[in-house]
């Protein structure tokens, strides 16, 4: 089950240079942070929402959206650019309906891009949540997310 917001933060003291921590704890929980998360993380730090809004949103580790049950990482590191990476997200972008950045809307789908994933011998790749998927090219992207004509 879930932990409540509530439950996160009795794990904490309340005090300002926790927020980060608490944030982490916030997205490992909920796969990323929900805005009403950011008064209640505010009010028990004694810090303006605006703060834990500006420490949040200056760290790239968290996120604002919520993560879809298939989590897309497409790979843009020089040996996955270099392989077509850009027409490897514009296909994916086609496949599964959304944006980088993007969560569909029935949760089933998230994708952003990131830095090497470590696999550049396979490059172009993609990690859909912790499976690597190697060597994809537009034919393989469309089989992958089930959009095959
Ligand atoms: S550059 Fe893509 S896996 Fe390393």
């Amino acid at each position: 089950m879930e932990e409540s917001l509530q439950t996160i933060l009795s794990a904490y003291e309340g005090k300002q240079e926790e927020i980060i921590p608490i944030l982490q704890k916030v997205q490992e929980t909920y796969s990323y942070i929900p805005e009403y998360s950011m008064s209640d993380i505010a009010r028990f730090t004694g810090v303006s929402e605006s703060q834990v809004y500006g420490v949040a949103t200056f760290y790239a580790q968290f996120r604002f959206t919520p993560r879809g049950k298939k989590h897309c990482m497409v790979c843009r590191g020089t040996a996955c650019h270099v392989n077509g990476a850009s027409r490897i997200l514009e296909e994916i972008e086609e496949a599964i309906g959304i944006k980088e950045g993007e969560t569909s809307a029935d949760l089933e789908y998230s994708l952003e891009t990131v830095a090497c994933i470590g696999a550049c011998s396979l490059a172009p790749a993609v990690m859909v949540n912790n499976t690597v998927e190697a060597k994809l090219d537009p034919k393989k992207v469309r089989k992958l997310f089930g959009r095959e004509i």
